[in-house]
């Protein structure tokens, strides 16, 4: 498995564009499946995420077609078969095409994603709700059979929890059901108001995506269209958050600031220096940064995704701050690897306590989840020596060729292929 190793202390120059959302391009790939068109997707990011997605639609017969600025898919002649373990325990976002393969095919067969290093993640939401469209569902010998009862019929649904994903599941079965659906306590995300985006210049009816309340129309069919996906505010979050613990004048370009305001009201709070603009933040020095506490949640709360990355950043600010993790259980892997670099993170269950003032210094540690990776990369940029990040693999799951990119902008970081 792959190491990154990183030497620390040099500074961010210049900018960096950002690529597209990884969470967005995984749906609106899986909304393909509704459509017997060609859809023409742009700013489809090169990470593993979206390869392993990609296999998974070529399994079932999916025509893609890679250009160096587009991808184009096909799904008029799809088969239906069973999505096994290996490729779904690879992908939780493979749960996603359960949906759209109910209401082509009315029988879906989909092995169970099962727990990860992130917690158990059921998918009783997701079952919930599609039930309530006319699906039938029975677990088998570690499979998730649905089999749509006479046709796919809108309801309303209103979901205990605002999940991203089973508001995504929902959204996608209802397009081309009969009649109408109403999704209550909807998950708000950017990513949502994207895919929602997508099915309506496929020719769905749909509004009030990005809100909590999500109304569809169901349609016959879907039509052939061009589609361009937003950036990755994951990624943008990240690359502030390093600009600002190293120091650096540096800007973060080519995304929407506004999917970040809880990140960028929570960076002012700390008195960071930075400026705000239709599509990039630039970052200059800041004195005295100050501890904060972050509660994630739910969007437009503060990102689950950037909690391992603001907890890099807050053990080098003065003071002390909390995080509390609502969203996930079990998703401070990080503290410990982050404890090995010189942090000082107390842990009590959900809370974490996160002493300021640290000085990372390097050592040899061992990454656990996508997120929890790239904390690590942001400790050893600011860390005295060198670090050895070990099984690197969860980190191209999501950022694109970033010890390339990083290498480019002023810090040294290599990869070693073992
Ligand atoms: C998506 C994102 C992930 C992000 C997360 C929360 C993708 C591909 N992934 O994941 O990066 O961290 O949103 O913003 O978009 N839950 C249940 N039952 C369900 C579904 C979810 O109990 O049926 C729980 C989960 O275990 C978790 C919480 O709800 O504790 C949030 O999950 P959800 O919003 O569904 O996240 P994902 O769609 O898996």
């Amino acid at each position: 498995m792959d190491k990154l190793i990183i030497t620390g202390k040099n500074k961010l120059k210049g900018s960096v564009s950002i690529h597209g959302a990884k969470n967005s391009a995984l749906p609106i790939l899986v909304a393909s499946l509704l459509n017997q068109n060609d859809l023409i997707l742009k700013n489809i990011p090169e990470v593993d995420d979206i390869n392993n997605m990609l296999k998974l639609l070529k399994n079932y017969g999916a025509k893609i077609i890679k250009n160096k600025n587009s991808l184009k898919i096909n799904n008029k002649s799809i088969k239906n078969i069973s999505a096994d373990y290996d490729i779904v325990r690879k992908m939780r976002a493979s749960i996603l095409i359960l949906g759209p393969l109910l209401s082509r095919f009315g029988y879906a067969k989909i092995s169970l994603p099962g727990g990860c290093a992130i917690g158990t993640r059921p998918i009783d939401i997701h079952l919930n709700g599609l039930s309530k469209l006319g699906i039938n569902f029975e677990i088998q010998n570690g499979f998730v059979i649905g089999k749509v009862k006479n046709d796919i019929k809108g309801n309303k649904i209103n979901l205990p929890f605002p999940s991203v994903g089973a508001t995504e599941n929902i959204m996608m079965s209802s397009v081309l059901a009969k009649g109408e659906t109403l999704i209550l306590n909807a998950a708000k995300e950017p990513e949502i108001e994207d895919l929602g985006n997508c099915l309506i210049a496929m020719g769905a009816k749909i509004s009030g995506h990005g809100k909590n309340k999500i109304f569809i129309q169901g349609v016959q069919s879907l039509k052939s269209t061009n589609y361009e996906i937003i950036s990755d505010r994951i990624v943008a979050g990240t690359f502030i958050i390093l600009a600002i613990m190293l120091n650096s004048t540096f800007e973060v370009k080519k995304f929407n600031p506004k999917h970040i305001l809880s990140l960028t009201n929570t960076l002012k709070k700390m008195g960071a220096n930075f400026s705000i603009s239709e599509n990039s933040i630039k970052i200059r020095s800041s004195k005295n940064l100050k501890s904060c506490n972050v509660i994630t949640g739910p969007y437009p709360n503060f990102p689950t995704d950037l909690q391992a990355q603001m907890m890099a950043l807050m053990s080098v600010v003065n003071g002390i701050s909390n995080i509390k993790e609502t969203v996930f259980e079990n998703r401070f892997m990080h503290v410990p690897e982050l404890n090995r670099l010189g942090a000082n993170i107390i842990l009590n269950k959900d809370n974490a306590v996160i002493e300021g003032n640290r000085v990372f210094k390097g050592a040899q540690v061992m990454a656990s989840d996508l997120r929890a990776s790239v904390s690590l990369i942001l400790a050893a940029l600011c860390a005295e020596g060198k670090t050895t990040i070990n099984r690197v693999y969860h980190l191209d799951r999501g950022y694109e060729r970033i010890e390339k990119i990083l290498g480019k902008l002023g810090p040294k970081i290599k990869r070693v292929k073992t």
